[in-house]
């Protein structure tokens, strides 16, 4: 102990990599527990700036362990490439380590992601197009290809060809496609098997070990809970659970190795695909904020859309996750603006007041947001390191949130820099603070 999950309490991109980057300085593991390299998270140290889509966000702190759990997808052509990028800006990647329990994203789940896309036409979900969604159904029709496959050339070849055996139909239209030829991508697969093999292992035996001697073990979470399979706002979302309880199936630890649960949010709201998000904004104000917030996808490059911030969605996302604190990122965006909206309920076609996330998708598409408006500020925020130096009105919005949502805002962040990091009062005592006083 102790185990600190670290996830999105909105729709991805909350700043979950920086976070995740500041803590592992103090932790002696980090591991991703869903998702795949539909992830992009972004760290910027010294003016340098990192995009990781597999590899944990500790990775830039020399000699941390950095596992990629059983529940995530991975695409070993992405992964292989990412350890060379990062190797190209002089990191190292020798704490690396994969569960031999993780599935692999495979060639044809490329192509049925693109096509289940290009059919849905204009009910598309906006998915990032990297074979998440198939990879995880194959998953759970038990048809998936494991880590572990790699490193036996008998057993790979024979789960492929079970693999695409009932996929023939839907892939007809790629049958010329050199990718899918049998043997071509075996061989490839065996490839990229050698070039891993060192990094494979019980990655759950690895964090039981870590967390029974008293180590600090970080969970990263990938999207986040409004994009959850089963909690977000189905079908609009991912193919995982990014909520703090997937951190113990997804990295094979029980409840009890949790101790804090950390919510990112932005101090505004963002969405990058298709889907209903109550408090849009839509106009040029919302170009505003997406130019001075950088809001373009890290993974895909697409213009993320833009809203105020969603108490109700928050709300639910704190209770759903447990959280136990919440960090409030890219505050200095909203610098400039003389009042900031927050939605803190909806109100139904029908008129009625909701405070609760609607559980139905049809009143959710209806619902519009009832706003509560706040004071702004005028003044940069960037070289701001204190609490009781931010603006009053920065620091009233701050409180106004913690109250609403009912948990503490243990960290501010008013920049992408690593140093751009308010800790406020409340961080002093958490758990994985007091791992670094230890
Ligand atoms: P993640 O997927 O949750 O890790 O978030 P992303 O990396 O996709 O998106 C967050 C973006 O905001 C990145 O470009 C970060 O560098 C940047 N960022 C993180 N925290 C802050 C902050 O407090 N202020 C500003 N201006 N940018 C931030
Ligand atoms: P991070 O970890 C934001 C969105 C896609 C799409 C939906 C389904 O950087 O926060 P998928 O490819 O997962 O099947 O797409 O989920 N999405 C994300 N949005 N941040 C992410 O990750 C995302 N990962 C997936 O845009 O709407
Ligand atoms: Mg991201």
């Amino acid at each position: 102990m102790p185990g600190t999950v670290i996830v999105g309490a909105q729709w991805g991109d909350e700043g979950k990599g920086k976070v995740t980057d500041l803590l592992a300085e103090r932790a002696d593991a980090v591991i991703r527990f869903q998702g795949g390299n539909n992830a992009g998270h972004t760290i910027v140290r010294d003016g340098q700036t990192y995009k990781l889509h597999l590899m944990p966000s500790g990775i830039l702190h020399p000699g941390k362990t950095c596992i990629i759990g059983n529940g995530v997808v991975i695409d070993p052509k992405v992964l292989t490439e990412e350890i060379d990028e990062l190797r190209r800006q002089g990191i190292d990647a020798s704490g690396l380590r994969i569960s031999a329990n993780a599935h692999m994203i495979m060639p044809y789940h490329l192509l049925l992601d693109h096509a289940g896309e290009a059919k849905l036409g204009r009910s598309a979900i906006g998915t990032t197009r990297r074979g998440i969604g198939p990879c995880y159904a194959d998953k759970a029709a038990r048809l998936g290809i494991r880590v572990q496959d790699l490193l036996d050339p008998k057993i790979l070849r024979k789960k492929i060809a079970t693999a695409l055996e009932p996929k023939r139909l839907s892939l007809r239209p790629f049958q010329k496609e050199p990718a899918l030829d049998l043997q071509t991508m075996t061989e490839e697969y065996l490839g990229y098997g050698h070039r891993i093999e060192q990094y494979i292992t019980d990655t759950s035996r690895l964090v039981w070990g870590l967390l029974d001697a008293g180590s600090s073990v970080l969970f990263e979470g990938a999207q986040g809970a409004m994009l959850d399979i089963d909690h977000g706002t189905y079908p609009f979302v991912t193919s995982s659970n990014p909520v703090a309880g997937a951190a113990c199936v997804g990295a094979g630890v029980g409840p009890r190795d949790i101790d804090e649960v950390w919510g990112i949010a932005k101090a505004y709201c963002t969405r990058v695909g298709e889907g209903p998000f109550p408090t849009e904004i839509g106009d040029e104000l919302s170009d505003q904020l997406r130019e001075a917030g950088g809001e373009w996808g890290t993974t895909t490059g697409r213009p993320r859309r833009v809203g105020w911030l969603d108490l109700v969605a928050l709300r639910y996302a704190s209770r759903i996750n447990s959280l136990t604190a919440l960090c409030v990122t890219k505050l200095d965006v909203l610098s400039g603006q003389d009042r900031i909206l927050v939605a803190t309920s909806y109100r139904s076609a029908e008129g009625a007041e909701l405070d609760t996330f609607p559980y139905h998708q049809s009143v959710l598409h209806r619902a519009k947001p009832m706003w509560e408006e706040l004071p702004g500020w005028s003044e940069p925020l960037g070289d701001i390191r204190s609490e009781e130096d931010l603006p009053a009105a920065a620091r009233d919005y701050l409180k106004f949130i913690a109250d609403v949502v009912g948990v503490p805002v243990v960290l501010v962040g008013v920049g992408p820099g690593r140093e751009q990091t308010i800790w406020t009062g409340a961080a002093a005592g958490t758990a994985p603070l007091r791992a670094a006083a230890a």
